[in-house]
């Protein structure tokens, strides 16, 4: 963890050592799980470089994104305008763990809203299910557990690449944390999956990924 750094501060000086830190492309559970939904008004937290954001725009929705990091919205901006949906979204800057932007939204997404520095990462996803109107949907795509393979096939739990001491829970974790009345949500989706990428170390790192996707029915 970097408990004696600002977060923004952080977030800035990751953003700024190199010209785009993710892909560009959009989260995989969000083009699976959002590309049925009627394109309404949507609310990006932790939106990074914009890949989601710009995304949804680009199939009609209304954005709000959110981020602590100036120098990612900048970049997330630019990017939009040479994509031509930069009317389709407004960037914010929050520190979610201190503020939440206003308003009422038919999508509420955030997709590896993770920091090693603090963050009250349940505190904010209970606030963004408040920020769901009736009839929408809150999609939490997360982090879960890691492991690496030795050659001898033998498994080993993995900490590092940024997520030591992360806490990366399960969905049912996760939804339980919401601590949301049953009679006014359903759950969709609840699942775990496989990631396997090379870490920088170049081990191949099994990750488990996990989205949890909720509807408000009132
Ligand atoms: C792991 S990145 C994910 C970025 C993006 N959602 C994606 O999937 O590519 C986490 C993002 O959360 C942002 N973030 C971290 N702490 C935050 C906070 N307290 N308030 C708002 N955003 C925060 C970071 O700046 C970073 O862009």
């Amino acid at each position: 963890m970097h408990d004696d750094v600002m977060p923004a501060e952080f977030w800035d000086t990751l953003y700024s050592e190199r010209d785009q830190y993710w892909t560009g492309e959009p989260n995989a559970s969000l083009v699976r799980e959002v590309s049925d939904l009627v394109p309404g008004r949507a609310l990006d937290l932790g939106c990074g470089e914009g890949g989601d954001a710009i995304w949804l725009a680009g199939r009609g929705w209304r954005v709000t994104a959110v981020d602590i990091s100036q120098v990612a919205l900048e970049r997330a901006a630019r990017r939009a305008a040479e994509t031509g949906v930069a009317d389709l979204i407004d960037w914010e800057l929050h520190d979610l763990g201190h503020d939440f932007p206003a308003g009422e939204f038919d999508l509420v997404t955030a997709a590896f809203l993770h920091s090693p520095t603090d963050l009250p990462r349940e505190r904010i996803l209970r606030r963004a299910a408040e920020a769901v109107a009736p009839g929408g949907t809150l999609l939490i795509v997360g982090h879960g557990a890691a492991h690496w393979q030795d050659e001898q096939g033998e498994r080993h739990e993995h900490s590092g690449a940024g997520h030591a001491d992360l806490a990366l829970p399960t969905p049912g974790e996760v939804l339980r944390s919401l601590d949301l009345p049953d009679a006014q949500w359903k759950v969709l989706v609840s699942e775990e999956y496989e990631q396997i990428h090379t870490a920088q170390d170049g081990r191949q790192l099994h990750r488990t990924n996990n989205t949890l996707k909720l509807a408000r029915i009132t």
